[in-house]
């Protein structure tokens, strides 16, 4: 049975679109794009997820617990097994965690640990990376634990910054080279049992988990 996926989104929605392009394709192996669940009703994403025929959703406001729990009975309702953030803008608390422990993932638009964490997103991220002078920027897929952008990573990709760079022309280079790639490369690799979480660090397997399991138990 494909793993069931909800992609939690607020805006635009452009690596959501990755995804459902990458399905179209026949490359999201052993996963179907189950729903969309947006914290916004204008989110441009229900829009895309309509013209692909996914199922959307959209969360009802509240504090950070009402919306986790209420987030949590809409997945568990929809027997999601895998849910990723892609542009996600809400909080939530530790009660999505405990119900999908290593099965929430996140897209960073840099190479975490740098220019992460609290309050850095959107184009506050590359304007970080330009001031620094960093040389290369990129992109991080990660587990999300409940410490901002801080969980095991699972995939990272790298771009260079270029001299007359500004904040959206880095943007829309790791968006184009690095996001839209790695997303649905993470999210194929996990729906093929094929990451292994072992602390802090993510072993992608040549071979799904339970292969090499029952070969070892031959
Ligand atoms: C992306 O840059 C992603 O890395 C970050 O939020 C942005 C979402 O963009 N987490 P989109 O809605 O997928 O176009």
């Amino acid at each position: 049975m494909p793993k069931r996926i909800a992609v939690l989104v607020s805006g635009g929605g452009t690596n959501l679109q990755a995804l459902i392009d990458a399905q179209a394709r026949g490359e999201l192996t052993g996963g179907v794009l189950a729903a969309v669940i947006s914290s916004s009703p204008e989110a441009y994403a229900l829009e895309r997820a309509r013209r692909a025929g996914i199922p959307g959703h959209v969360l009802p406001r509240g504090d950070a617990g009402a919306v986790t729990a209420a987030l949590v009975e809409l997945l568990k309702g929809l027997d999601i097994q895998l849910v990723v953030m892609a542009g996600f803008m809400t909080i939530v608390t530790g009660q999505l965690f405990r119900h999908y422990e290593n099965a929430v993932i996140n897209i960073h638009p840099s190479l975490i640990p740098a220019f992460c964490g609290p309050g850095c997103y959107g184009l506050r991220v590359h304007e970080k990376a330009l001031e620094y002078g960093v040389k290369l920027s990129g992109a991080t897929v990660h587990f999300v634990t409940e410490q901002c952008d801080a969980g095991p990573i699972i995939l990272q990709k790298a771009v260079p910054v270029l001299p007359d760079d500004t904040p959206e022309t880095l943007q829309r280079r790791i968006m184009e080279q690095c996001e839209w790639k790695l997303l649905p490369q993470a999210v194929s690799l996990f729906c093929q049992d094929r990451l292994a979480v072992e602390g802090r660090a993510v072993r992608v397997l040549e071979r799904p988990a339970l292969d090499s399991a029952r070969e070892d138990n031959l």
